[in-house]
């Protein structure tokens, strides 16, 4: 089936889109260091930088002090240990798709270390497990699993990096059924601030392996993970409803949804999102509903049956069903190959909203927000979608997980809602109403109570949210910062967002 058959354009276009010392003295450096002499470097003004240096949101253009293309970890090592010598910070680049190009460092000045040479994946059948270096890109790893018979959970878009995905989270539509990308890792090799190449686990550096899975790129440069994978679902179906609603009619029927997800015992093979999109008219929202059914299709119906008893029919459905694989590459846009053509670029302004299941979204904030989304939406300077992902409901492996073991602390949400706009045509600059529009009556908590304990994920990482520390780690964060302490003293591994000391 062709992804244009699915209701949600805008993520579907998403996908196939897809300082103090001089270059030369930082050059210099680097020739000095044994054995790193040979490590491959990009600086300003040398041909191929501009690309080497390009983000995803070109949203951003930030000029880093370099851009190593390191082939080992004790190339990483030497990188580190000059960061060091010359004071400058050093970040970890994998598939470059963070939202605010902290893959560059987040601001001037950094040492990027891209890991774009890091590519091997090895699949131990007999243990179920496979090692997965971090310059992989989604794409990439769903292939090489599925020729074991085997997944990993994981986001939609080919090209997205596994880095970014293995230290912040990592939601597909099979986190219900298996977790984060975060929840499969047993262990991660990793380069620390001071240079030091190791390994962390439940066995070895306890501390260090909490933090990672959450809040990684402040405390190492992952080289590789070892994954726990799962048997590939025979069957899997992806779906997708659409309804034009009149904003009144849109609260009812999330309100409705959000009843549903919250009482029924919704098998954990139910992965979705609501997608809210501009009507075709001022005062209407287009409303989808998609995901992945990882059961037989036969069986879907009779468990979205409570639901859709209670809205109006869809306009359209659509329904794809096929081996895991089959449906991968489906929600990937039609293709998991991401050597064949170059990756995209976007200029964006996203935020996001993690519900607690322990107190839904009210009726009055949803008549406010879906009326704001009808009027106002409908005449936003920018294109834009909203997602409500579903992290939670019953059986759901994501908050099967302590908050307290790991660095991910919102084990407890209901809903993930992504709040994403584009400028028109995906080219800088992005206008100031795009920014007004998002920061205004385009979410829900305005109208919630005042201790509403939200949060916001760190994948859908936002350079303007106050009160990060508390959104994305919760009661995570004083931990996290006794940690920073531990492992990175000096400031090494510092960017916006990064853990503070
Ligand atoms: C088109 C698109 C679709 C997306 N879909 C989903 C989705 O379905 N589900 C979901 O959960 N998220 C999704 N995301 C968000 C995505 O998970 C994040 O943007 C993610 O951080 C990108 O990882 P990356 O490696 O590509 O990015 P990068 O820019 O390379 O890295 C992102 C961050 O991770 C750090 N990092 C990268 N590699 C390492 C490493 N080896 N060690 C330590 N730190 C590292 C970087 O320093 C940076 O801070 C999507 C993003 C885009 C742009
Ligand atoms: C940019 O870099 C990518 C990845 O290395 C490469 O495939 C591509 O050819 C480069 N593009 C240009 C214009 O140099
Ligand atoms: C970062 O560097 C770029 C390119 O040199 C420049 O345009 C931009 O103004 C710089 N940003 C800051 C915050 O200094
Ligand atoms: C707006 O939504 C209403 C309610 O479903 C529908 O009847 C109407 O046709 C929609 N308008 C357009 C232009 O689609
Ligand atoms: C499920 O319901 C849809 C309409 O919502 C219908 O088109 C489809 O045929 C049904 N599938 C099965 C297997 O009953
Ligand atoms: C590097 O840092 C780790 C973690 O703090 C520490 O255990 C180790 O001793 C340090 N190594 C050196 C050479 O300082």
């Amino acid at each position: 089936m062709r992804p244009s058959t699915l209701f949600i354009p805008h993520l579907l276009s998403l996908c196939a889109l897809i300082g103090s010392v001089l270059a030369q003295d930082l050059s210099a450096l680097l020739g000095q260091e044994d054995p790193g002499a040979d490590i491959s470097i990009v600086l300003p003004g040398q041909t191929g930088f501009a690309n080497a240096s390009r983000p995803f949101n070109l949203r951003f253009d930030f000029e880093p002090a370099a851009v190593a293309f390191p082939t080992s970890a004790q190339e990483i090592s030497d990188i580190i240990k000059l960061g060091n010598k010359v004071n400058h910070n050093v970040v970890a680049r994998s598939g470059g798709h963070s939202y605010v190009a902290n893959g560059l460092g987040g601001k001037n000045g950094s040492i990027v270390v891209d890991l774009r040479n890091f590519q091997k994946i090895t699949v131990d059948d007999r243990a179920g497990t496979a090692v997965i270096e971090m310059g992989n890109r989604l794409g990439d790893i769903v292939t090489a699993l599925a020729a074991h018979g085997r997944g990993l959970p994981h986001g939609t878009c080919p090209y997205v990096g596994i880095g970014g995905h293995a230290v912040y989270g990592g939601f597909g539509f099979t986190s219900r059924l298996w977790g984060l990308t975060i929840d499969t890792i047993q262990s991660i090799d990793l380069v620390l601030a001071n240079g030091t190449v190791t390994t962390a686990s439940e066995k070895l550096n306890p501390d260090l392996f909490f933090a990672m899975r959450g809040a990684g790129s402040s405390f190492g440069i992952a080289t590789a993970i070892t994954v726990k994978t799962f048997p590939a679902p025979p069957t899997a179906t992806i779906f997708s409803y659409n309804w034009q609603l009149t904003a009144s009619e849109a609260a009812a029927f999330f309100s409705t949804y959000q009843s549903f997800v919250l009482t029924t015992n919704l098998p954990p093979e139910f992965g979705a999102e609501i997608v809210l999109t501009p009507g075709n008219v001022q005062g209407n929202v287009t409303v989808g509903l998609a995901g992945g059914w990882y059961l037989p299709i036969e069986r879907l119906n009779a468990t979205l049956k409570p639901f859709f008893d209670r809205v109006p029919p869809p306009r359209a459905a659509s329904f794809d069903t096929g081996d895991y694989l089959h449906s991968a590459v489906n929600l990937a846009g039609g293709s998991l190959d991401t050597s064949s053509a170059p990756d995209g670029t976007d200029t964006f302004y996203a935020k996001s909203l993690m519900t607690p299941e322990a107190s839904p979204i009210s009726e009055r904030a949803l008549a406010a927000w879906m009326n704001t989304l009808a009027n106002e939406g409908f005449n936003a300077p920018v294109g834009w979608f909203i997602q409500a992902e579903l992290f939670g409901g019953r059986n759901s492996a994501i908050n099967a997980v302590k908050s307290t073991a790991t660095a991910f602390a919102r084990r407890t949400s209901l809903f993930t809602i992504q709040f994403y706009a584009s400028s028109h045509g995906n080219v800088p600059p992005y206008p100031a109403g795009g920014f007004t529009f998002l920061d205004g009556k385009s979410q829900p908590p305005l109208y919630l109570p005042a201790n509403w304990d939200f949060g916001a994920y760190t994948n859908y990482i936002d350079d303007r949210l106050a009160n990060w520390q508390k959104l994305y780690y919760a009661d995570n964060y004083p931990r996290l910062r006794r940690l920073k302490d531990e492992f990175d003293p000096r400031g090494v591994f510092v960017f916006p967002t990064s853990i503070q000391r």
